[in-house]
C-alpha cells in the first residue's frame, strides 16, 4: 500500500468531471482502493475521492472511526462507493462546517441536503443503496462533489464563513 500525494485546490485535475469505472473487481481497482484508504487514514480525513490523488475515476470512500477524543461524533463505517448517484430526499437543507484534504487548514460553512439516498457499487461490483442523514449525508455529498469537479468553497453562500480552522475554532487547536 502507498500513501498518495493529495492534490491541492488550484490543481486543475480537481476540476475535471470524473469518468465512470467500467471494470470491477480488478487488481488495479483493489490496489487503488487500498491506497486511498491508507492515504485517507494517514491524513485523518473523513473521506477521499479518486480525483484528489489525480485518478480520473468515479470512486470515493469515507469513514469516521470511533475516537475517544470525540465521543459524540457520529461514526460512519468504511464505505467504498463507485459510480455513485445521489438523490435528495426532500428539499430540506442545512448548513454545516466542512474541511477538505485538498484545502488543508481551512473550514467553511456549506449548505447540503439534510437527507439523501445514495447508490452505486462497491469495488467488487455489488450494488449499494443507502439512505443517510445529517453529517453522514454531508460527507457523501462532499465526496461525490469531487467527481463533478466541485470543491466545497464553491458552495459557500457567504464567504464570511470561510477561513482558517485555527482562527475559526481556536479552542480546538
Ligand atoms: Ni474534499
Amino acid at each position: 500500500m502507498t500513501i498518495e500525494t493529495v492534490l491541492k485546490m488550484g490543481d486543475e485535475r480537481l476540476l475535471r468531471k470524473a469518468q465512470p469505472v467500467t471494470q470491477f473487481d480488478t487488481p488495479e481497482l483493489h490496489e487503488l482502493v487500498s491506497n486511498m484508504i491508507e492515504t485517507m487514514r494517514a491524513m485523518n480525513g473523513a473521506g477521499l475521492a479518486a480525483p484528489q490523488i489525480g485518478v480520473d475515476l468515479q470512486l470515493v470512500l469515507f469513514e469516521i472511526q470511533e475516537n475517544p477524543r470525540y465521543p459524540d461524533v457520529e461514526t460512519i463505517p468504511l464505505t467504498i462507493l463507485v459510480n455513485p448517484v445521489i438523490e435528495p430526499m426532500g428539499a430540506e437543507m442545512e448548513e454545516g462546517w466542512e474541511g477538505c484534504l485538498s484545502i488543508p487548514g481551512m473550514r467553511g460553512l456549506v449548505p447540503r441536503f439534510s437527507k439523501i439516498r445514495y447508490s452505486g457499487f462497491d469495488a467488487h461490483g455489488h450494488a449499494i443503496s443507502k439512505s443517510v442523514s445529517g453529517f453522514h449525508a454531508r460527507v457523501v455529498q462532499h465526496e461525490c462533489d469531487h467527481l463533478e469537479g466541485m470543491l466545497y468553497p464553491m458552495r459557500i453562500r457567504d464567504l464570511a464563513n470561510f477561513g482558517f480552522s485555527s482562527a475559526l475554532f481556536p479552542e480546538r487547536e
